[in-house]
């Protein structure tokens, strides 16, 4: 245990031992915790205050801490390491609020909610006071469908293949045993359940047949919302608590995307913003409070690491990050372990630096003729890596264009372009742009943390009429269907 602290988590009273050393955002962004100024010390949203224990403070974190204004008991978790058994509380428990620095504005109900996070890969569970919002306890868990593939496609035909009702139970019994986990430390009366997910979840979860989702036009005719009780879902709570998934925005633009409108506020503000998702789908949305039009593309999991030689999800062993100081590459590896492989936003810091060193060139080849590079002794990006890449960044990039071209729009009116889901904790997004990703300027990227969880909390405090306002107003587009998706796709392919 000589290497290894202890560290505890409040409110959510959760203790867990790592490694000496580990910087406080690698554990943190596991818990949903945002980061929205990426770690740069000016927003002051990832502040915790430490309880017990010792944190020391550099002097750079203390200038910070002196201009947000912050105690002396506050540290920003962005700055911190952990090298000592401590214990922390962290804010962002304490209130709903938006990571742009906003605080989401409800009316105090009575009684107690949760709100779910049903993605492909985890699942995330909150309880939350709904007369202050606070929340009280936070369970995260793998999907157990992952047995049965990683990507919705291999979902799809695993329900096609006939194992969806096992998918179901299994999904339906992990959740109720994560609720109650939460309600056996906080023994309270829940009063409603939102749950959000990809279209995929909502159908499996929901026993709606999923075929209509295995072919062109790729159109199932059961987006709605779906109500439950606790006795159809085998969940031990009161009889009259109100379980809802809520409904999808379109076939592969799921009700995760449609909390994800309600975060970024788009639907109040006249300018027009964009959110994009970059996970396995890749999903993206732009509009204002008059009209909003999403699509969901085919940018495959290179984001999440997937069809990546080293790629992995962001958890530890995984570069997150690179940086090119005194001369060499210099890369954070989640957990202050050795590198295993490398995630998604250490994916882009690669190529945003190899592009800068013209080691690859705009068409994505080494410039050395040889067929990789290595990042550190263990890790190395292979030619057929940077392929997949190209594939998923023009899949984005083209998406967008054409999302704005469909508004008659150009990036420049758009104000905000915000990035939704924890991965965007470590983007990079000066090598977001250089990459040629999101062609936007660096000061318009928001990093919203989990729009997903956030919109479900939101949800939890909004009526039906709010929902339907979003979906009045959200037109779904099918992009391989446009006419200039192919010439915007290969153009979007090179780099930069
Ligand atoms: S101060 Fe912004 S993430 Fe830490």
């Amino acid at each position: 245990m000589q290497n290894k602290v202890k560290i505890t988590l409040q409110p959510i009273d959760e203790t867990l031992v790592v490694n000496k050393g580990t910087p406080l955002i690698d554990i943190l962004h596991e818990y949903g915790v945002e980061f929205p100024c990426g770690g740069k010390g000016t927003c002051g949203q990832c502040k915790v205050k430490l309880l017990e224990g010792e944190l020391k403070i550099d002097s750079i974190q203390q200038e910070k801490l002196d201009t947000l204004k912050l105690g002396d008991d506050c540290r920003l978790a962005c700055y911190c390491n952990c090298e000592s058994d401590i214990t922390l509380e962290i804010s962002q428990f304490e209130n709903i609020i938006l990571a742009d620095s906003s605080t989401f504005e409800f009316k105090p109900q009575t009684g107690f909610g949760i709100a779910v996070d049903l993605g492909t890969t985890t699942v995330v569970v909150q309880l939350l006071n709904l007369k202050n919002g606070h929340i009280l306890d936070v369970e995260t868990a793998i999907n157990p469908q992952a047995k049965f593939g990683g990507d919705l496609i291999s979902r799809i035909q695993s329900c096609l293949d006939g194992s969806q009702s096992e998918m179901q139970n299994l999904i339906r019994n992990k959740i109720g045993e994560m609720i109650q986990s939460v309600l056996k430390k906080h023994p309270v009366e829940v009063a409603k359940i939102a749950i959000v997910g990809n279209t995929v979840m909502h159908h499996i979860f929901s026993g709606l047949i999923v075929n209509a989702l295995s072919f062109y036009p790729f159109e199932s005719p059961d987006l709605g919302a779906q109500h439950f009780t606790a006795n159809q879902l085998k969940w031990k709570l009161p009889l009259e608590s109100k379980i809802q998934f809520f409904p999808s925005v379109g076939s592969f633009v799921g009700s995760d995307i449609l909390a994800g409108i309600a975060a970024t506020k788009m639907t109040e503000n006249k300018t027009y913003s964009a959110l994009i998702d970059l996970g396995t789908n890749g999903e993206i949305v732009v509009g204002n409070r008059d009209k909003i039009i999403c699509a969901s593309t085919a940018a495959g999991p290179a984001f999440e690491g997937a069809k990546i030689s080293q790629g992995m999800r962001a958890t530890t062993g995984a570069i997150s990050s690179i940086i090119f100081k005194n001369g060499k590459l210099q890369a954070h590896v989640i957990g202050n372990v050795k590198a295993k492989g490398i995630c998604g936003s250490g994916l882009i810091d690669a190529m945003a630096i190899l592009l800068q060193q013209e080691k690859i060139g705009m068409f994505g080849e080494i410039n050395s003729g040889e067929d990789k590079i290595n990042l550190t002794n263990k890790v190395s990006i292979t030619q057929q890596d940077i392929r997949e890449f190209q594939l998923a960044k023009a899949a984005i990039a083209a998406g967008l264009q054409i999302l704005l071209n469909q508004l008659n729009i150009s990036f420049t009116e758009i104000e905000n372009v915000f990035i939704a889901g924890g991965f965007g904790n470590f983007l990079n997004i000066r090598h977001v742009i250089q990459t040629g990703l999101i062609e936007t300027q660096e000061d318009k990227i928001v990093k919203l943390g989990n729009t997903a969880l956030i919109g479900a909390k939101m949800f939890l405090f909004k009526d039906e009429q709010f929902i339907r306002d979003i979906l009045n107003k959200t037109t779904h587009l099918n992009l391989e269907a446009d006419l200039s998706f192919q010439d915007i796709y290969i153009e979007k392919l090179m780099l930069a």
